[in-house]
């Protein structure tokens, strides 16, 4: 299978020696993100402090976000994880009358479901949908369980764990009909797959930098439709929420103009750097040509699998990680990297992720070694 990206092979040295198959996961180091880092320091070095630089590299990692997703720069708040970006979002819901429930489902990430569980002393009802593993009925579940009684419907557009796919489209038009309002955990999604939040409708999207955006932890990126931003107001905030943050001003609270308002403390800078350099690579190849890459892939994965008689938890149609079960995961993981694989173990299996500097003959050699390993 021919490889369109081997020209950018280059640019993540550890492929020399390993296969890093782990975005559902943590994603392979670039050069661009390593000068990025490197540029962090020395301005920090050289100049001590410098406010300019720093604000500008959280704007310009905004822009690339906003840019991925079709969304404009101002819909776009910079936080330091998803979780405290739903926390946010959450702190400007109100949880009274009949419209007290949060529908999400039990293949979230667990993170996400505490957020909503700790809003059941603000009048909150958590619902679960009973995902499972391998499914293709998930995104009808949830369609199922919103009604009336619904505030806020929580998907994982792709899942962590098994990479099954819920269309963020249909649940979102589902809510939209509730008077509900719908959280897209993006964290899997973005970089992998294309999003257009105009096209696709979407309230409110998160994600973080670490998994498909090629970056590290401590960033998050939260899109909020503009309209929606303009009648909430957070109870979860901070100095950079405010419409001059740098008004220094403790007696006022005022909020800034679209999706800014959800904005808290002081940004996460050094992370900015890294995401605005791993997205502008991400931006310049373009995510379509990347999902229909990773599509290819994940056939690969899956014809393998099923031809040396894994047993594979992922369905059909899927994101870029296939997961297959296996006894002792992490054991396995550990041993994957002696063998020169690097994938990522959760639960009972291992998730073979790659991005679109992988090829199908890493693909294949991970499954292989996984196969000897276990079978
Ligand atoms: C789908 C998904 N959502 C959320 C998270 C966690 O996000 P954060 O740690 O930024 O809150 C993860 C982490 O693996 C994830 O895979």
């Amino acid at each position: 299978m021919k490889h369109p990206f081997s020209s950018y092979r280059p640019l993540f040295p550890i492929l020399e020696r390993t296969a890093q198959l782990s975005s559902c996961s943590q994603s392979a180091l670039s050069l661009p993100v390593r000068r990025a880092i490197d540029d962090y320091l020395e301005v920090w070095l050289r100049r001590g402090a410098d406010w300019g630089y720093w604000m500008d590299q959280v704007a310009m990692a905004r822009a690339e976000f906003a840019r991925m997703i079709h969304a404009e720069p101002g819909d776009v708040a910079v936080l330091g994880s998803v979780s405290d970006a739903a926390s946010s979002i959450v702190s400007a819901l109100r949880f009274e009358g009949s419209q007290r429930e949060i529908v999400t489902t039990t293949l979230d990430f667990p993170s996400l479901c505490h957020v909503w569980l700790a809003q059941q002393p603000r009048g909150a009802a958590v619902r679960f949908v009973q995902a499972e593993a391998g499914s293709t009925r998930t995104t009808a579940q949830i369609v199922e369980a919103i009604d009336a009684r619904t505030a806020l419907v929580s998907v994982s557009q792709a899942c962590y764990y098994d990479g099954q796919i819920v269309d963020i489209a249909v649940t979102g038009r589902a809510a939209r009909a509730q008077g509900a309002i719908q959280f897209v955990d993006a964290y899997q999604s973005a970089g992998s797959l294309a999003i257009d939040v105009r096209a696709q409708e979407v309230d409110v999207l998160a994600a973080g930098a670490q998994k498909y955006l090629l970056g590290i932890p401590g960033i998050a990126f939260l899109y909020v439709r503009p309209a929606l931003a303009r009648q909430l107001t957070p109870t979860v905030t901070g100095w950079f929420g405010r419409v001059n943050p740098f008004a220094f001003d403790p007696v006022h609270l005022d909020f800034a103009d679209g999706a800014a308002r959800f904005n808290t403390g002081t940004p996460p800078m050094m992370c900015a750097s890294v995401a605005r350099a791993s997205m502008a690579l991400l931006n310049e190849i373009g995510i379509p040509p990347i999902e229909d890459y990773l599509a290819q892939l994940s056939a690969v994965a899956l014809e393998e699998a099923a031809r040396l008689g894994l047993s594979v938890a992922s369905p059909a149609e899927k994101g870029a990680n296939t997961a297959i079960r296996v006894p002792h995961a992490a054991q396995v993981e550990a041993r994957m990297l002696q063998a020169g694989y690097v994938v990522s173990a959760r639960h009972d299996v291992i998730r073979v992720a790659p991005h679109f500097y992988n090829t199908a003959d890493e693909v294949v050699g991970a499954l292989r070694e996984l196969a000897r390993l276990t079978q």
